[in-house]
């Protein structure tokens, strides 16, 4: 089966799948755990300093919400996303937590923003450059327009690592592989970004890494898997009676304190060159 990652393409999904989609982020997005990891590499960043910041790859508005609840944070925030209909959810979430007219929700390509040089203090890319086809140019736009001396952030998984235990081990590998093609396009994109950091003309100042694993009972992975379990079968990675019987074995096993779920995360933390 040729899969592809819905991720990449939110621009041309259905509603029910965007409706999937947009229920995983929010949900991904409360979770203590995902707080964490996103919490450090904006202290990394000193976000709170930051005057204007842009959340490229935005979705639903988990981080520019995140970072304009910040006590500290006084700033203004872009968020930017391929998908008109996940810039709309992001509006009326942030409007109905009273933070509206602190973001500016927009529709734009990562890959070429209609954004002037130099325009930001801070520049955030939350697990996005997993998802589009060319990496390379997103941080050279993440360059470009924030200002010199200003942050960059880069946040996401290294799905290469993405693994859930089954009975069949054979097949477990056959669907941790299925999961990779249906939710990512780059699964290896972390591993590359000291290089390409450097070659987008930015320093790495800090990086930070997670194993966001759960042994016993899924919680974090729950909705996760549950979006799998729909997100497979539409991109065309398994069948449908494929992903449900894998989704039914894994949460089994959760429900029997046997679950194994795991992915590696990280974060980089660069600043443009003066
Ligand atoms: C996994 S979601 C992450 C959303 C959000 N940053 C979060 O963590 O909740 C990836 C997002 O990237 C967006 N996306 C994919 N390709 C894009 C592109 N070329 N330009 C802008 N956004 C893109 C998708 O629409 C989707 O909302």
């Amino acid at each position: 089966m040729t899969a592809v990652d819905v991720y990449r393409i939110t621009d041309q999904l259905d509603g029910d799948t965007l409706g999937v989609l947009e229920t995983r982020l929010e949900a991904r997005g409360r979770h203590p755990k995902f707080l964490h990891m996103m919490g450090e590499y904006l202290e990394g960043m000193g976000i709170d300093g930051a005057g204007s910041v842009l959340d490229v790859g935005c979705g639903t508005g988990v981080v520019a919400r995140t970072v304009a609840r910040r006590p500290g944070f006084r700033g203004r925030i872009t968020g930017i996303d391929l998908s008109p209909s996940l810039i709309a959810a992001a509006h009326r979430l942030a409007k109905s937590e009273g933070i509206g007219d602190r973001i500016d929700f927009r529709a734009g390509d990562s890959q070429s923003l209609k954004l002037a040089d130099a325009a930001f203090d801070a520049v955030i890319a939350h697990t996005l450059i997993s998802h589009v086809d060319h990496p390379q140019a997103v941080l050279e736009e993440l360059a470009r327009v924030v200002k010199p001396g200003g942050m960059i952030g880069i946040f996401d998984g290294d799905y290469a690592s993405i693994t859930f235990g089954t009975d069949d081990p054979e097949r477990g590998r056959a669907m941790d592989e299925a999961i990779i093609a249906a939710i990512v396009t780059n699964p290896r994109v972390m591993r590359e970004m000291p290089h390409r950091l450097r070659d987008a003309g930015v320093d790495l100042v800090s990086s930070y890494s997670y194993v966001l694993a759960e042994v016993g009972a899924a919680d974090f992975w729950k909705p996760g898997i549950q979006s799998f379990m729909k997100l497979l079968p539409k991109a065309g990675a398994a069948t449908e009676a494929e992903a449900a019987a894998w989704a039914a074995e894994v949460l089994g096993r959760s429900d029997r304190g046997v679950f194994f779920g795991a992915c590696n995360f990280y974060s980089y933390v660069a600043r443009r060159r003066t």
